[in-house]
């Protein structure tokens, strides 16, 4: 059995209405000989924020992958918004998918396309009908939202680190997702960039009342960001709690995240 350090959601909130949006039972992955993911549950509540922890190698980015319906799980049921994403097909996947943003490791841009193209780029491919004036009113809002309208007409190989992943971003939040799933949203930035992300993190899922599973090795975002963490080991969910609780655990493979 896993450590389960509390229960925490419904602590959290304070109240019997937070629902479940994400709903992870009994996951197993495996490639080949390669065992990953081994019995891991997981529920994610509207608008908690649950941060990831775990080794290299631990299964953190096949996990979401696997939420999204990028990898198809050997075993378990995964529940997004009240759909079973392991039993859809594509275009029913494709439709839960547009209600769940996904952040790369790498970001993902386009490099040949400059950043309002990148930006058009998910609405026009979910959204078929919408109308030119609508993609642009909805570009510049998502720019805004990370306060680089002027890079409009950049190519990405122009723009900072930071500003991929800022872009990256936007282009994430602009068909509005109920979920969003960040893959090491802070990894390889300097410091002050980073603290910059979690802040934008936190300000735009305030704004649009998202929930996330949010992946890093980054204790400052994890400390900033997180409502809860959970220990993805030896690929089950070994630990769940608060950040504190898990900074304070005795267990050895706990503590060493910590130090
Ligand atoms: N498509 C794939 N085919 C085969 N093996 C894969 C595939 N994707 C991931 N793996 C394997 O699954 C394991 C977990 O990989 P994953 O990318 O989830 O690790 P991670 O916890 O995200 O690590 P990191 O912190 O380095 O990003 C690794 O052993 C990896 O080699
Ligand atoms: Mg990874």
């Amino acid at each position: 059995m896993p450590t389960v350090l509390n229960t925490p959601s419904d602590e959290k909130t304070g109240t019997v209405t937070s629902k479940p949006v994400i709903v992870i039972e009994h996951l197993y992955k495996q490639f080949g000989r390669n065992v990953v993911l081994e019995d891991f549950s997981l529920t994610v509540y509207k608008e908690e924020n649950v941060v990831v922890l775990g080794k290299s190698g631990a299964g953190k980015s096949v996990l979401i992958k696997c939420v999204i319906g990028l990898l198809k799980p050997d075993k378990g049921n995964i529940m997004v918004l009240g759909e079973n994403v392991t039993a859809l097909n594509d275009d029913d996947l494709d439709r839960v998918r547009s209600k769940v943003g996904f952040l790369f490791q790498a970001n993902a841009l386009y490099d040949s396309m400059t950043v309002r193209e990148n930006l058009e780029f998910p609405l026009r491919r979910h959204w078929i009908n919408i109308s030119q004036k609508e993609v642009e009113k909805m570009v510049k809002e998502a720019l805004e939202n990370v306060a680089l309208l002027h890079t409009l007409d950049m190519m990405p190989s122009e723009l900072s680190g930071g500003m991929l992943k800022r872009i990256a971003l936007a282009r994430t939040l602009i068909l509005k997702p109920e979920i969003i799933l960040y893959d090491e949203p802070t990894t390889g930035l300097d410091p002050v960039t980073a603290r910059e992300i979690d802040q934008l993190i936190l300000k735009l899922q305030k704004k649009y009342h998202t929930s996330s599973i949010i992946i890093s090795h980054d204790m400052n975002c994890v400390k900033n960001i997180a409502d809860r963490v959970i220990l993805l080991l030896d690929g089950k969910c070994y630990a769940d709690g608060s950040y504190d609780e898990l900074e304070h655990s005795t267990d050895q493979k706990i503590k060493q995240f910590f130090e």
